[in-house]
């Protein structure tokens, strides 16, 4: 998969990209990620990026012109065609299931706002979805993409080395994660449950279903009404 990040801060979401899982799939030939400063496609001596806001008010907005030419900078590179997602507190909540679909992607391209935000022609003619990461500002798109990269970035085939941590994750199926323990069995802050230092496997798929479910309701009870339980999971509550 290639991600076009459309960003004037290249170098950060660069080294977001080159560490841990993402950093890997990168190696592995996974994943490429390549940046695109606007700023590279400024044509003034100041290579401005931003203007006033047309009709007055706070802040500064992206200009048209040098995100189209470094977006169609990005098209000459490559020109396989690309999902182009703008990041911003307006776009829709970004789920695992958005991940993905996204994920299965050959291509997307990420444009990353700063100042007040982009001008909304370009918005209207470039963009093909809008997602926000959550309900918060941040002062500029680069983190957001970031977050993307990574949670789209670890689930290229491949990129795990145990291929079932990625089914097992949180809201997979639509649940929070269960607890996870590793040795010593015994520690001053407590012991690792029984069940998971036996060898029972069908208990031990029950004991952690019953903890994911345990923690859905207590913390996100707005998940459940959403989540179905395979055949497998119904079965093990049964049992
Ligand atoms: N840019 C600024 N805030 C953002 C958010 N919450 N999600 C995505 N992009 C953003």
């Amino acid at each position: 998969m290639r991600i076009d990040v459309v960003t004037l801060f290249p170098e950060f979401v660069r080294q977001c990209a080159e560490i841990g899982v993402v950093g890997r799939a990168q190696r592995r030939g996974l994943l490429q990620v390549a940046t695109w400063n606007p700023r590279d496609f400024a044509t003034d001596a100041h290579r401005t990026v931003d203007g006033r806001p047309c009709g007055g008010g706070p802040g500064m907005v992206m200009r048209i012109e040098p995100l189209r030419t470094a977006l169609a900078a990005m098209r000459q590179a490559d020109p396989a065609p690309a999902h182009v997602i703008y990041l911003s507190p307006q776009g829709a909540r970004l789920t695992q299931g958005r991940v993905a679909a996204l994920a299965g992607m050959p291509r997307i391209a990420l444009l990353c706002g700063r100042y007040e935000g982009v001008d909304e022609r370009l918005l209207a003619h470039e963009v093909d979805e809008e997602l926000s990461i959550g309900d918060y500002v941040l002062s500029g798109g680069e983190l957001a993409a970031a977050v993307l990269i990574d949670a789209v970035g670890r689930l290229q085939e491949g990129a795990l080395n145990d291929a079932q941590s990625a089914t097992q994750d949180s809201f997979t199926d639509g649940l929070l994660d269960c607890p996870h323990y590793a040795k010593p069995l015994h520690d001053p802050y407590g012991d690792v449950p029984a069940v998971l230092q036996g060898g029972d496997h069908a208990a031990i798929r029950r004991w952690r279903l019953k903890q994911s479910l345990g923690r859905t309701w207590l913390r996100r009870p707005d998940l459940l009404s959403q989540c179905v339980l395979d055949e497998e999971s119904r079965a093990l509550l049964d049992e």
